[in-house]
């Protein structure tokens, strides 16, 4: 990313909501659950699954917190209704992590419970630091009672990962591996390129070759081809693995992964608190300065 570009990233907070709206509505699904399944119906023709994630994160009252379950609940029901190919992925903070673990267990749960009815699955997302101990520990209840419908995520960039991603081999988890998204000090995490992916690569070989189902979430080409690689050297079937991205990133990359006979899955996020997933989407952007300049000069994005 040029310097420009960054210094446009570092000043986004400033940038007036409306223009941060416009210019990341590409990443956003829409505000309403009926948008949501129709950009999903479209993915699905298109040949690629989704996950969808009701926008949102550290709730600050368990009412809020039940409001959050009962919506995941809402949209697994609206899932199975319209037959979209579609499972849902949720944030702890968001069903009330930094309130009480045990509520945040018992949301979930209300969650897992009704997916299993429904003959579908819960992805729970890796959030910052601070959160990486309880979401384990609370996953690791939820995998506990049901393990066939519930994962988590490992973010390459901690230095931790490697410790975690063995402990979930040793118990057949269901993981997405990303290389995490939220600022962390470097005693913890890698911060450099190239060291990210690196251990991105050990994490996905420990991962694969320990036969957990994998979702291979990433748009780095260079990390696509190595898990090429892998997928190859250890012979593994389609029904192993997924790759994953985002919404609105990449799509000449995601038609060719497809191309190759890979499943994909894109993930879908909707509803009315999008402004903190946009800065965070925004500031990956290579060509952020490019879209906000546009976005507040002549209202295109
Ligand atoms: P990298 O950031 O190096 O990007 C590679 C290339 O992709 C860039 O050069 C650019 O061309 C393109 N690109 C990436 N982001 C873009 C954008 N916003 N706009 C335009 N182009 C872009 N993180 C986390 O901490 N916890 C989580 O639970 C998840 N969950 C998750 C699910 C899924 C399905 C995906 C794909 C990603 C996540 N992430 C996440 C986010 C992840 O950690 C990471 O921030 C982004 O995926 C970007 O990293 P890449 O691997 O794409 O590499």
């Amino acid at each position: 990313m040029s310097w420009f570009n960054k210094m446009i990233a570092r000043t986004l907070p400033a940038v007036p909501k409306p223009i941060v709206r416009r210019v990341s509505s590409r990443y956003i699904a829409g505000e309403t659950l009926d948008e949501a399944l129709e950009v999903i119906t479209r993915l699905n023709h298109a040949g690629m699954m989704a996950t969808q994630d009701v926008l949102g994160e550290f709730v600050t009252s368990a009412e809020e917190a039940r409001r959050a379950g009962q919506e995941y609940v809402r949209v697994l029901h609206a899932i199975a209704e319209s037959k979209v190919d579609s499972n849902v992925s949720l944030k702890l903070t968001q069903m009330g992590l930094k309130l009480d673990l045990d509520l945040c267990h018992e949301v979930c749960r209300a969650v897992v419970e009704e997916a299993i009815r429904l003959g579908n699955f819960v992805r729970i997302d890796m959030e910052d630091s601070s959160c990486t101990d309880d979401t384990l520990a609370v996953y690791e209840r939820l995998r506990a009672e049901h393990p066939e419908h519930v994962g988590c995520v490992i973010q390459a960039y901690l230095k931790r990962s490697l410790d975690d991603v063995r402990s979930l081999v040793s118990r057949g988890a269901n993981v997405r591996l990303c290389k995490g998204i939220y600022i962390e000090p470097a005693a913890i995490a890698y911060k450099d390129h190239d060291a990210i992916n690196r251990n991105y690569v050990l994490l996905l070989r420990e991962l694969l070759a320990g036969g957990c189902y994998t979702g291979i979430a990433t748009h780095d080409e260079e990390l696509v081809n190595a898990a090429y690689g892998i997928i190859e050297d250890l012979e593994l079937t389609p029904d192993r693995y997924e790759f994953q991205m985002l919404l609105g990133v990449t799509e000449n990359l995601r038609a060719s992964i497809l191309a190759r006979g890979h499943r994909l899955r894109v993930y879908v996020p909707f509803g009315s608190h999008w402004y903190p997933y946009s800065l965070r989407r925004l500031k990956e952007n290579p060509e952020v300065a490019g879209h906000i300049l546009r976005g507040m000069f002549n209202g295109k994005k």
